[in-house]
């Protein structure tokens, strides 16, 4: 099986929104097999967004990121998981995402996007090892 790791951002957190998202991955035929909920501290950040240091949007990124508990959640399912999922989770800018898809139907700003998702197979192992080393 092949697996990929999500965060239900602080905002879905916050507005009550992790039943519904997990809902959404289990009803598709996702299986969970890690879940918790933690507060990120700017360690784990810098290591999970590596990608984004530097980058103009950062600071902010962090902020939000690390403002209220997130949920942390590995999910399994076939070859390329990370691509179903980053389907459910429609564009990266909820206002500019496809109704249908859990940004579209949930969010309306940028910074508020709701959930990550591992953007390939590579990040999906990298991240999992971040938030679940024993898995
Ligand atoms: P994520 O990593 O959070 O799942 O989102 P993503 O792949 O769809 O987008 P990514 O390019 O990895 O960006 C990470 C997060 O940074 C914020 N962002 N802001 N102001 C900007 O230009 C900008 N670009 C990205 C977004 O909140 C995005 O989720
Ligand atoms: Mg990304």
């Amino acid at each position: 099986m092949n697996r990929t790791l999500i965060l239900c951002k602080p905002d879905a957190v916050e507005r009550g929104l992790v039943g519904a998202i997990l809902a959404r991955f289990e009803q598709k035929g996702l299986k969970i097999v890690a879940a918790e909920l933690r507060q990120l501290d700017g360690e784990t950040l810098a290591e999970h967004y590596a990608e984004h240091v530097g980058k103009p949007f950062y600071d902010d990124l962090v902020s939000f990121m690390g403002r209220s508990p997130a949920l942390a959640a590995v999910l399994e399912g076939p070859d390329d998981t990370y691509a179903i999922v980053r389907s459910m989770m429609g564009a990266t800018n909820p206002a500019d995402a496809s109704p249908g898809t859990i940004r579209g139907d949930y969010g309306t700003l940028f910074t508020e996007n709701l959930v990550h998702g591992s953007d390939s197979n590579e990040s999906a192992a990298r991240e999992i090892g971040i938030f679940f080393p024993n898995l």
